[in-house]
């Protein structure tokens, strides 16, 4: 069957990049990016993407308009779609049955449903692809709604998992390791193929079952998770015998079986997905009775909790007494290269600063006050303490280091290693402490500086 047009519900994070870069790829086929939230496909259609992505404005410009388009019109375009990938935010569930672990699955649902309406009458045949990272057999559920509903619709159900990290989207998209397709109709998995095709060499798109594919995308970023709280573990192990956490990953990743990528020790993970991910499967695990292996799981987000505490510790004990302290806060992102913040280590560590009633000056070259302000009331951090007072944001680093005491590096940036930190250091007061928490910053020059270095891994300091 050909696929001549698509639609995608959800103008996300995802959904966005992925049909742009489709669009970019396949001239011929006319995609359309759905949303309920007009103000977001307002957005996407100007030149102010609600998201910040690298190269992601030049790969939408020229497509857009063309055989790229936002639209909040629904009914006409899923009657009109041969395709249809959901896109929907599965956060975790935040009450109710297997809150705090389970995927909240009702963004989804609710847009199976409402396809389902829209399509109770059609006549024909429909690909329906899952898109978004979802419990495993959600695809059962999603055939049931459509078969119970739609009399006369024939469909397939794909799942076909994002593995595009942020802050490198549109790189992962042109230029994927692997696409995944899992589905039970050669014809179906064939179209979606064939769209993967165009510029995708084939021995990189992978077809597996659809039970393989939605336990796959789980397993892939538990895994990649697994990795940076190994790492991080043996940052603390460091600490403590004198040893430098960069000498032994340098060592690890000299191995090809272990491999180079995910070896950055850092605050901790964050990001819309590893926590969620892994929650999502400790969760499965339980349900099936495998609750070992529940456990083994869970300690990967539990090693990440004890590495974001610890270096909050490690800046009280450092700065013996917080109370009214200004400090520097590099970075409020989840990581470099991206403006999101959901799950940012970042978030956390401000909390635990403000806790102690410090004063911060937050920097971060794509993060807007707003959004930050947003990140920690979702957490609800911020009750019982007055923003205007306590967190100041600023679009120049160097008024935001005015008469702190230390800098705190909590995004990985690339911008942070080229600032002039001498002037900045004449600028603090004295003593003057910089407390590394991604380890991306030149130490020794620091030091020359004059500044009080706290890096993570190294031996110079314990607790
Ligand atoms: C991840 C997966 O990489 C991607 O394949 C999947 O589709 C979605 O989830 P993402 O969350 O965007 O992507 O970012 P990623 O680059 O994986 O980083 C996740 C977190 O781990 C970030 O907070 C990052 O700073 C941290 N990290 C990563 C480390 O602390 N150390 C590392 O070595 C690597």
């Amino acid at each position: 069957m050909e696929c001549k047009r698509v639609a995608c519900l959800g103008a996300g994070f995802v959904g966005g990049p992925t049909m742009a870069v489709f669009a970019s790829k396949c001239p011929d086929i006319h995609f359309t990016v759905l949303d309920i939230d007009s103000s977001k496909i307002d957005q996407w259609n100007s030149n102010n993407l609600p998201i910040y992505e690298p190269n992601l404005y030049e790969i939408i410009q020229p497509v857009r308009g063309q055989n790229l388009f936002f639209s909040t019109n629904i009914i006409e375009e899923i009657e009109a779609a041969d395709m249809i990938f959901f896109s929907l935010p599965t956060p975790t569930k935040k009450q109710g049955l297997g809150a705090g672990s389970a995927c909240d699955l009702s963004y989804f649902e609710q847009a199976v449903r409402n396809v389902a309406t829209i399509l109770t009458k059609y006549k024909g045949f429909k690909i329906i692809v899952e898109k978004s990272t979802v419990p495993v057999r959600t695809a059962e559920m999603v055939k049931e709604i459509l078969t119970c509903n739609c009399k006369e619709l024939e469909f397939s159900v794909l799942s076909n998992p994002e593995f595009l990290a942020e802050g490198s989207a549109v790189n992962d998209l042109l230029f994927p390791n692997r696409v995944l397709i899992g589905g039970d109709n050669m014809q179906a998995i064939t179209a979606l193929f064939m769209l993967y095709a165009k510029w995708v060499p084939s021995d990189r798109i992978i077809t597996t079952s659809l039970w393989s594919s939605e336990l796959a995308k789980l397993c892939s970023n538990a895994m990649l998770a697994q990795r940076v709280s190994s790492i991080n573990s043996i940052s603390a192990l460091c600490e403590k015998v004198g040893a430098d956490v960069e000498d032994v990953a340098r060592v690890l990743t000299k191995d090809e079986r272990i491999g180079s990528k995910f070896l950055q020790t850092s605050i901790g993970f964050g990001g819309s997905c590893f926590k969620k991910d892994i929650l999502c499967l400790v969760y499965l695990c339980e349900n099936v009775g495998l609750s070992e292996v529940a456990e083994y799981w869970r300690q990967v987000i539990v090693m990440n909790e004890f590495q974001t505490n610890r270096y909050c510790r490690v800046i009280s004990k450092m700065l013996v007494n917080l109370k009214m302290k200004n400090i520097a806060i590099f970075g409020f992102a989840y990581k470099k290269n991206t403006s999101d913040t959901r799950e940012s280590p970042s978030a956390y560590v401000c909390n635990s600063l403000l806790q102690e009633e410090a004063i911060l000056h937050i920097f971060d070259p794509k993060v807007t006050r707003q959004q930050m302000l947003a990140e920690m009331n979702f957490h609800e951090f911020l009750d019982g303490i007055s923003s205007e007072k306590h967190l100041i944001s600023h679009s120049d680093p160097y008024v935001a280091v005015k008469n702190t005491c230390a800098i705190v590096v909590l995004t990985e940036w690339d911008i942070f290693k080229n600032l002039n930190y001498e002037s900045m250091y004449a600028e603090m007061q004295k003593p003057a402490f910089i407390f590394d928490g991604r380890n991306v910053l030149n130490h020794k020059a620091l030091k020359r500086v004059g500044f009080k270095v706290v890096a993570i891994g190294k031996s110079e300091f314990c607790i």
